[in-house]
């Protein structure tokens, strides 16, 4: 029998390190929320493949979309038109925030920063990007220029972009600015007007890009009021507003984007992730009056908008709408987030609980507050080796993701966070 060591030998051979995976199995085979690995061992999956399977691994629908699509033909490679790729695209757009309704697809998420960031540039003229400190656009070099949630993915990469700065994310439980709760005078915001005076002036900015829920930088779903403030702050400027719904969007907050949550729409729009349940696929998505300025050959590509993944695409969001999975994304993760709430009360180690639908993080801390990361590895392994799969994030890699599939049953979450609370406890004893 091949066990997971064989395959881990192998891929330690074949594979650099850069090429990292979170957990010590391989999986034989996945189905809804559970995976089995190569050894028969049964785990519930709440990491949702880094939060792209957002209706669990091999939905029946999207199988059988796809099998159909692949009887049929896979690639065009942008030679010829299908009719497939157009109704993903009819079909997205019926679903993204209103007036967003064009868009170019492409195949992964860096892909479609690059992309935002290229339209913004082209349709403005300008070439300032402001971006937040902690965000996580991507890796290639245009991403990760305006990647800041860990210094270690920028490492030896300079330069990078130019004309990108940083401005403070709006991260309440980490306030730089000493606020608390009501007392909250966005001081943050304060700061980005502060930057617009020192260090470059409106009229050069072509966009400012953030992602609403901040993902892979430590779950923070930003305040409703910096990002009004902010949508004010483009429109008085002619500054295009990006929102980074790679990882939120899709359904993943409880809405299909998170821009619908909180009632603010951007300019340009990045999706990717778990618009295709696995398959490749990412888009663009704008404002006719800026697409249409996007002429033939500024952008292009070889793979995006493949006929598969657009399969995918359509099943995943007609799963979605039809099986009623935003309502539920929204009622499970208020019940999550209350029994994690209680669960905080008498268990100091969760410094915080915070999150929209089920994009929810839980940030470890020590006695003194200051970030537990040894304690936050123990709880992934323990999670392990009780069957429940989660990961974590954060600079300090402390806060606990939990982005199980939408489609998770009360049973399966109820065993989820069983495991998941036990796992804390048993690594804040240690801990303290
Ligand atoms: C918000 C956000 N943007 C962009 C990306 C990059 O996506 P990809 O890894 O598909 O390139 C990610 C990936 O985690 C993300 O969370």
């Amino acid at each position: 029998m091949t066990t997971n060591s064989d395959i881990i030998a192998r891929s330690n051979r074949a594979f650099t390190p850069a090429f990292h995976f979170y957990h010590s199995i391989a999986i034989e085979r996945g189905e809804g929320c559970r995976i089995i690995d190569v050894e028969g061992n049964s785990y519930l999956d709440c990491a949702s493949g880094l939060g792209a399977l957002n209706i669990g691994h091999n939905h029946p629908r999207v199988m059988a979309a796809v099998s159909r699509q692949l009887a049929r033909y896979c690639h065009t490679g942008g030679v010829f038109y299908n009719e497939t790729t157009v109704a993903a695209a009819e079909l997205l757009t019926s679903i993204t925030p209103t007036g967003l309704d064009r868009l170019f697809f492409s195949n992964s998420g860096a892909e479609a920063v690059e992309g935002a960031i290229k339209l913004a540039r082209y349709v403005t003229g300008r070439q300032g990007i402001l971006a937040f400190g902690g965000a996580f656009h991507g890796r290639t070099l245009g991403a990760l220029s305006l990647t800041s949630s860990n210094a270690r993915y920028r490492e030896r990469y300079a330069p990078l972009l130019p004309s990108v700065y940083h401005a403070p994310y709006p991260y309440c439980f980490h306030c730089q600015f000493g606020c608390k709760g009501a007392g909250c005078n966005l001081g943050c915001f304060g700061y980005l007007e502060e930057m617009l005076r020192r260090y470059v002036t409106p009229r050069e900015v072509a966009a400012i890009i953030i992602e609403p829920i901040l993902g892979e930088g430590g779950y923070v779903p930003a305040p409703a009021e910096f990002l009004k403030r902010l949508r004010r702050l483009c429109d008085e400027n002619g500054i295009l507003l990006i929102f980074d719904e790679v990882q939120s969007g899709m359904g993943r907050c409880g809405d299909w984007f998170a821009a619908q949550t909180y009632g603010v729409t951007p300019d340009i729009l990045t999706v990717a992730k778990g618009i295709a349940s696995g398959f490749p696929l990412s888009a663009v998505v704008s404002r006719a009056d800026l697409m249409d300025k996007w002429p033939t050959w500024a952008h292009g590509t070889t793979f995006g908008g493949n006929p598969v993944s657009c399969a995918a695409a359509i099943a995943t969001i007609e799963a979605i709408r039809d099986d009623g999975l935003l309502a539920r994304c929204r009622e499970l993760g208020t019940a999550t987030v209350t029994r994690l709430n209680a669960f905080q009360e008498h268990h100091p180690i969760v410094g915080d609980v915070r999150g929209k639908g089920l994009m929810i993080g839980l940030e470890l801390v020590k006695e003194d507050g200051t970030p537990d990361d040894a304690a936050c590895a123990k709880v992934l392994e323990e999670c392990l080796s009780k069957g429940l799969i989660v990961i974590n994030c954060g600079p300090e890699r402390n806060i606990i993701r939990l982005i199980p599939p939408l489609t998770i049953s009360d049973v399966e979450l109820g065993q989820a966070l069983d495991i998941l609370e036990r796992a804390i406890e048993t690594a804040g004893q240690k801990d303290r």
